[in-house]
């Protein structure tokens, strides 16, 4: 039997930080919104206390502080989270990350209600709820007054240092560090818990006394006090991102995340490091994937599908047993059951795929519904079309859907043969059991099991031949 989630019964609030300006990142958005995987930083950070928020608490608060370019990053959680509630706290000037908090404490007149306050960083995606489970549990079974995740590095510059004492520990920014606090290696993450009224205490005492003339949050931890730390494995999974070339480092983890999680629960892939899906997708057990495939967004990979190198599948939902072949690229499309699609294939939105059907090598499918068993192998359109059951389109074929003002539907009925090389001219319907001879364009409707051939004037090998000792006596 499942076990029910432990709540625990304290109010908890959850702060994070994303008033900083990000300047390393050049990128002339926010940090918090720099894209990764699809999704902007800020949302990984979101989504993880929204999970503490459901999962753990019964009561919690999270708050953003903002302030350089609040207004970008207000409107995209509006936008991202239009079903939840925001606490936003305004951080006027930049002053430090002690004045943040202060800012947070100052503008949200129930914050002494939460008896922990955490604080989170708007630039760390992967804090997950491990990590904040676990300072809260050293808090609160210790009954300390703050708690801060800590990571061991080997490249521990750019981080406060972690120096313990006999009794608790202080952390010493990189900017104040003397050459021998600069050799520890155990660094602050800027993810804490603290008690409240302790952080309401001390918050106010805190001075810009340093090398920065910065507020440091970090000041909060002093020896002496009861203050302690986690330490967590994979350390790179708390560190923020500062750079491009971190974001990249960072990309590449929470892909890494996201494949591990799938392939435990039965989903085959040939290569990690070439395969991208993002933590939206589902696929089923048994799924294949070969290396170099992306996929994204909102879809749905069902059970015994093969998705075969170099393809890009987004938004899109394949039933069971479909196979897609290299190069294949679906966009906002349904394939059903057993169909095979590609190699380089193109489906665009709203094109949905029948039972067993087939779409071959450099065919193009646009809004259109492609009946079960119906084949499209080789090199061609099909654009505002319906095409019936067992319907046999040969090579070449295209429908010509635009007349330069507005899109028109085709449709071809069940069980029809079209032959290789036509055109259907829409608005134009093609009844069931029909035959169109190859080389035609069809523009205008066929009943039912008629047949259709429309060609230019008749070419024979003769006039071939005169036409060309024609053009030999003309040079
Ligand atoms: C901070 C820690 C450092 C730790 C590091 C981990 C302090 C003083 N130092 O340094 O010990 O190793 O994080 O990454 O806290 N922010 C605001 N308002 C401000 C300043 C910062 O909201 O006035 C936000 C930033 O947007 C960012 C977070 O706070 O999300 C951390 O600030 P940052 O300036 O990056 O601190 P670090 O120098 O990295
Ligand atoms: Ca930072």
């Amino acid at each position: 039997m499942p076990q029910e989630k432990k709540k625990t019964s304290d109010k908890i609030c959850l702060v994070i930080l994303a008033a900083g300006q990000g300047t390393r990142m050049k990128i002339g958005i926010p940090k918090p919104l720099a894209p990764i995987m699809n999704r902007a930083i800020l949302d990984f950070v979101l989504d993880t206390c929204l999970d503490f928020k459901h999962q753990k608490s019964h009561d919690a608060l999270i708050s953003l502080v903002v302030g350089h370019q609040s207004e970008l990053i207000t409107t995209h959680i509006g936008q991202e989270y239009p079903d939840e509630k925001f606490h936003i706290t305004r951080q006027m000037q930049q002053l430090g990350t002690a004045d943040a908090v202060k800012s947070f404490l100052d503008q949200c007149p129930d914050a002494m209600s939460y008896k922990y306050t955490f604080i989170l960083s708007g630039d760390v995606p992967m804090v997950s709820l491990a990590h904040l489970e676990g300072i809260l549990e050293e808090i609160s079974t210790r009954h300390l007054k703050a708690v801060v995740a800590t990571v061991t590095t080997d490249e521990p510059t750019g981080y406060g240092r972690i120096q313990t004492h006999d009794s608790g520990l202080s952390i010493v920014e990189e900017k104040d560090a003397n050459a021998e606090v600069k050799k520890i290696k155990k660094i602050n993450t800027g993810l804490y818990v603290f008690e409240t009224q302790y952080l309401m205490d001390c918050i106010g005492k805190i001075s810009n006394n340093n090398k920065a003339r910065e507020f440091y949050l970090t000041d909060a931890f002093q020896s002496g006090r009861e203050v302690g730390a986690v330490n967590f494995e994979r350390g790179e999974d708390l560190l923020g991102i500062n750079t491009l070339e971190q974001l990249e480092e960072t990309t590449k983890r929470l892909n890494r995340r996201n494949l591990i999680k799938l392939s435990r629960e039965g989903v085959r892939f040939w290569d990690f490091a070439s395969t991208f899906i993002e933590s939206s997708v589902t696929i089923a057990p048994g799924v294949v994937i070969y290396p170099n495939v992306i996929i994204e967004g909102n879809s749905k990979i069902g059970a015994g599908c093969i998705i075969g190198p170099y393809c890009h599948i987004r938004n899109s939902e394949l039933e069971e047993g479909v196979q897609i072949k290299s190069h294949s690229v679906l966009d906002g499309c349904r394939v059903a059951n057993k169909a095979e699609v590609g190699p380089f294939a193109r489906l665009r939105p709203e094109a949905t795929i029948g039972n067993k059907a087939k779409v071959g090598n450099f065919v193009e499918i646009k809004k259109s519904t492609i009946g079960p068993g119906a084949k499209i192998s080789h090199l061609s359109y099909v654009g505002d079309a319906i095409i019936g059951d067992n319907t046999n389109i040969g090579c070449g074929f295209i429908t010509c859907n635009y007349d330069g003002i507005q899109k028109h539907v085709t449709k071809i009925g069940k069980n029809c043969f079209i032959g290789s090389d036509s055109q259907t001219i829409a608005p134009v319907e093609i009844g069931d059991n029909c035959f169109v001879a190859s080389g035609s364009t069809i523009n205008a409707s066929m009943p039912a099991g008629s047949f259709g051939i429309s060609r230019g004037r008749q070419t024979t090998h003769l006039n071939m031949a005169q036409r060309f000792l024609k053009v030999k006596k003309d040079i």
